[in-house]
């Protein structure tokens, strides 16, 4: 495995790797690997022949009063990680590297990128766009893996490798959980033991959602279950503030008014919950 510092050096082995026909997968992270990075890398491994992984933690896309300066790092950890793993190439730049002190130019996917996240974080998918395609012409890959568990930011780079006619095939891979529903994430190491206890309640709201619509064929207020899901996780004291649940068009984002005639189309139900200073946001996918 080899640790690659500088883009011209990534474009030159990737190009070489193209000329001989190679199958370039590409997993992009921000690092702190868990089990759900590596799920992704494992997908990757399948369907290529030489695997890239990126870490960048990526400044463009946290807002000023974001976790930017304390999002979880450690380097060493996630190079075993992916040596174990069989990655070929890590791409690790340092932030000069990738947006020198003249940088002006950056993506904006305008609609999917408008609500949920897109409105409390209104600057963020501009960074993860802008960055996504720079690194896409960095490492030249057939195909990109990103998981559900952000399951806007595939919506957005979906749409932005549609609309740009971007040749990158785009994959997108399961939510990995803990045992008890939570959705893997770097930010999980910042909750108390607590926190840790009742996030596993955000599972539990989209759970029950999902088995009022699907195995009770709940077709009625969509607002009933929202505010059957805000119970049960309000009921845990250290969840204090949901910034939204929300049920939209699973491709568009387009809000979801109706459960009736719903046949076509599948959902997405999503959350974002606040637990003290972390915000943890999950989500499910339900088709009937
Ligand atoms: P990061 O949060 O490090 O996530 C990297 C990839 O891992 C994303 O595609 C994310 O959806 C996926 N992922 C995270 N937790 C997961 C889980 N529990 N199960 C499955 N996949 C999971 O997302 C980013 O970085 C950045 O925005 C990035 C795309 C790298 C651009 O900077």
């Amino acid at each position: 495995m080899k640790i690659l510092r500088k883009i011209s050096e990534t474009r030159k082995i990737t190009s070489a790797l193209i000329l001989r026909k190679k199958i370039i997968g590409f997993v992009p992270t921000m690092g702190y690997l868990h089990e759900g990075h590596l799920s992704l890398i494992k997908a990757a491994k399948k369907k290529s022949d030489v695997v890239i992984v990126s870490i960048f933690v990526n400044p463009l896309q946290f807002a000023p009063n974001e976790d930017f300066t304390k999002y979880p790092r450690n380097f060493k950890k996630d190079e075993k990680l992916c040596r174990a793993e069989g990655v070929d190439y890590i791409f690790y730049p340092d932030i000069k590297e990738m947006y020198p002190d003249d940088f002006s130019t950056y993506i904006t996917v305008e609609n999917v990128s408008a609500g949920l996240e897109g409105k409390i974080r209104p600057e963020h998918f501009r960074g993860v766009a802008t960055i996504v395609l720079k690194l896409f012409n960095i490492v030249q890959c057939s195909f990109a893996v990103f998981g559900q568990k952000d399951a806007q930011q595939a919506c957005v780079i979906k749409k932005m490798t549609e609309d740009l006619n971007i040749n990158t095939k785009i994959i997108i891979s399961p939510t990995v959980r803990e045992n008890d529903g939570l959705a893997m994430s770097s930010r999980n190491v910042y909750l108390t033991p607590g926190q840790r206890a009742d996030a596993a309640y955000l599972y539990k709201a989209l759970e029950y959602a999902r088995r009022k619509i699907m195995l009770e064929n709940y077709n009625r207020d969509i607002a009933f279950l929202k505010g059957q899901m805000s119970k049960l996780i309000k009921s845990r004291k250290t969840a204090t503030k949901i910034d939204y649940i929300s049920f939209n068009n699973s491709r568009t984002l387009e809000e979801v008014q109706t459960l009736k005639n719903l046949k076509s189309a599948s959902i997405l139900i999503s959350l974002a919950v606040r637990f003290g200073k972390v915000r943890l946001i999950d989500n499910i996918v339900i088709k009937r």
